[in-house]
């Protein structure tokens, strides 16, 4: 490696970051991918058509996918990704060539070797016929019981960040984009990430349609889903839909109507126009692992957001936000996740900001410091490593491991620690723009944006020579603190020091000091931070809700703030279990049980069997054996592996 040629890549970084950078900096970029088996890097993919039927009664997909290839250099063969699929027959130009399903290593699955080689730039048709097993994580196929509405069974994939190679064959690497065309035979209907161009009758097959869907934009694999079910949609706004099963497309409409065009706007005022067409979103039932998963036209959201107040929508602004920030403007691979999440929280909170005052902006930072405090806190050992914005996962470790909240909040706090350090949102937005007008449709790492940065500000490099990098970029741990304006918290804070310090000091007087509408005027958010705040006490200076003092506190609490124990909002009932069981509250430990088995959301369900593991282990076993198969894939293998299982 010689630094001057790699140097050369990047000609706009100072003398000073160009050194402390020496050693990371990449040959060609974005750095090369280490979470594929794939020889991504000798093609250039032009266009995916992605053909398959959906068998609910074999719970299997089965079909091809065809790769239009412009080769770029000679190669021996083409290496794609596959994990637990069946391969059945691998055609080059329209002629059948050999092909070899490697042993698996995990965590990235099984290399498909096929046997082309040519030594002359050219452009190739790559076809593979294949079929998923049961195995795959990227499918969960659903029994109608599994479903709200009961009645039909119900399918949906989840790829980020490497789980397509189970849904596909694929270069499954978030370096490589191309066009998309979905062709898919299903009973029931079904969505995918792209505009729907047809929808017809299936002459062979009598109950069965064919769906046609485009997606014009370049995407990664990742980005790619399908979700077939008993679906119907409603207008939440000119260019958006609400998708969910028929007895819930009620609420999910007024949950967003009144929002979701708004955000758009505002994020087109940020960035540039909304470039997809329609945003459309559906919202799943109770598997779904995540809170939003942002596939182009088509966020898939968990049911916890349908709480009825509209107070769950900023993971719809969220999800929208990827619209510019991770679907036109792509990290490179999963070790700068950053680029995606961190730019993502970003906009999401500068979408807040335009709607609800920069107090609100701040109030969600200061939320997102907090978890980023505690997801750091309660990283062990073995996983520290994970607290870099910049992720190590050249020694093949699994991505969903890395994954915490540490590349969104940190990865917030450095944009917003720059723009502080560059006098404001005022001269920080231009920025923005010049970003995603460079890099839209293509992927880059963590290097580029730097020289990007340095670049646009050519007049502040010494400004910007003044950010401690070593530390943001590669130290594990918490990154400086920005200034926060501590205004709605502080409400918050208050409150809850009140309850500590007469819960010690003067417990006989509980009952008199606090009433219901201390906090009638507490949002969820609110609510959350304060039920924060109050597990935060527990082991400081000797306090600890676990006592004869704490239990009264709780007792009383749980009769004066009804508006907790039948709270309908996710956010806020995990919250208070939280509290609970931290006070040891036994009564509470079969409650929280059974809620387990209501929600599949990772951001709940994870911690939660942490929760009880922490007071009972045997019920933790027994409640994750009830419900284990209930649960997404990868949301059971990481409980599995949370709870000491594997
Ligand atoms: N892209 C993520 C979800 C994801 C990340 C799936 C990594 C698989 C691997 C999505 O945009 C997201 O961040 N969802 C959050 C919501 C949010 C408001 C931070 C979630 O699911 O909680
Ligand atoms: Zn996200």
């Amino acid at each position: 490696m010689s630094s001057i040629s790699q140097s050369s890549n990047y000609p706009n970084l100072s003398p000073k970051l160009a050194e402390l950078l020496a050693s990371h900096l990449p040959e060609s970029s974005p750095e090369r991918d280490p979470s594929t088996n794939s020889n991504y890097y000798n093609f250039n993919l032009k266009k995916s058509t992605l053909d398959i039927e959906v068998l609910f009664d074999k719970k299997i997909l089965i079909g091809s996918i065809t790769l239009e290839l412009d080769v770029l250099n000679s190669i021996d063969n083409i290496i794609l990704d596959s994990s637990y699929l069946n391969i059945k027959n691998t055609i080059v130009n329209g002629e059948s060539v050999d092909f070899k399903v490697e042993p698996r290593k995990e965590p990235l699955g099984s290399p498909l070797i096929i046997n082309y080689s040519t030594d002359k730039l050219s452009t190739i048709t790559l076809k593979i016929e294949y079929e998923t097993t049961d195995k795959c994580t990227a499918l969960q196929w659903l029994s109608p019981e599994q479903t709200d509405d009961g009645k039909l069974p119900y399918l949906f994939s989840q790829c980020e960040p490497i789980h397509a190679r189970s849904f596909f064959p694929c270069f499954d690497t978030p370096s490589i984009k191309s066009e998309y065309y979905y062709i898919v035979k299903s009973n029931l209907k079904t969505l995918m990430s792209g505009l729907l161009i047809s929808e017809t009758k299936n002459d062979n097959k009598s109950d069965s349609i064919i769906y046609k869907y485009h997606q014009p934009v370049p995407i990664p694999s990742y980005l790619c889903c399908i979700a077939s079910g008993s679906l119907i949609g409603k207008p939440i706004g000119p260019r958006s839909t609400v998708f969910s099963e028929p007895s819930f497309v009620d609420s999910c409409q007024y949950e967003f109507e009144k929002d979701t065009e708004n955000f758009i706007q505002v994020a087109e005022s940020l960035v540039f126009p909304y470039e997809w067409k329609k945003y459309d979103v559906l919202i799943l039932p109770t598997a779904m692992p995540f809170g939003g998963m942002e596939h182009p036209n088509c966020t898939f959201a968990t049911p916890t957001l349908i709480s009825g107040d509209r107070e769950n929508v900023d993971v719809i602004a969220h999800e929208l936000a990827h619209s510019w920030s991770g679907n036109l403007v792509t990290n490179g691979s999963f070790e700068h996740f950053w680029l995606n999440e961190g730019w993502t929280v970003y906009l999401e909170r500068r979408i807040v900001e335009k709607l609800h005052g920069e107090k609100a902006r701040h109030f969600s930072a200061i939320i997102g410091w907090t978890d980023l405090e505690n997801s750091i806190d309660a990283m062990g050992e073995s996983s520290k490593r994970y607290s870099t914005l910049i992720q190590n996962l050249k020694d093949k470790s699994d991505p969903d491991d890395a994954f915490s909240t540490v590349p969104y909040e940190k990865g917030f706090n450095l944009l917003f620690s720059l723009e502080l350090l560059l006098g404001g949102k005022q001269n920080f937005d231009p920025f923005i723009k010049h970003y995603f007008t460079k890099y839209k449709y293509q992927s880059l790492d963590t290097y580029q944006f730097l020289d990007t940065l340095y670049g646009f500000y050519d007049d502040k490099k010494d400004l910007l020579d003044t950010f401690d990098w070593q530390t943001w970029l590669y130290s594990p741990g918490l990154p400086p603190k920005p200034k926060f304006d501590t205004e709605l918290v502080d409400e918050c804070y208050s409150l809850a020091k009140k309850w500590v310090s007469i819960t010690s000091s003067n417990p006989e007087s509980l009952e008199k000091e606090f009433n219901p509408s201390d906090i009638e005027s507490f949002g969820s958010n609110q609510s959350g931070v304060f039920l924060d705040t109050l597990v935060s006490y527990e082991g400081k200076s000797n306090f600890t809700w676990n006592s004869k003092n704490g239990s009264l506190a709780i007792k009383i609490m749980t009769e004066k703030y009804s508006k907790y124990s039948t709270s309908q909002n996710a956010e806020v009932v995990f919250r208070w279990f939280r509290l609970l069981l931290t006070g040891r509250i036994q009564s509470s430990y079969p409650k929280l049980a059974d809620w387990l088995g209501t929600v599949g959301r990772m951001k709940f369900v994870r911690p939660g069997y942490v929760m009880l593991n922490q007071v009972d282990r045997e019920l933790a076993l027994k409640t994750f054996k009830k419900f284990e198969n209930g649960y997404h894939p990868i949301c059971k293998a990481m409980v599995k592996k949370d709870l000491g299982l594997v």
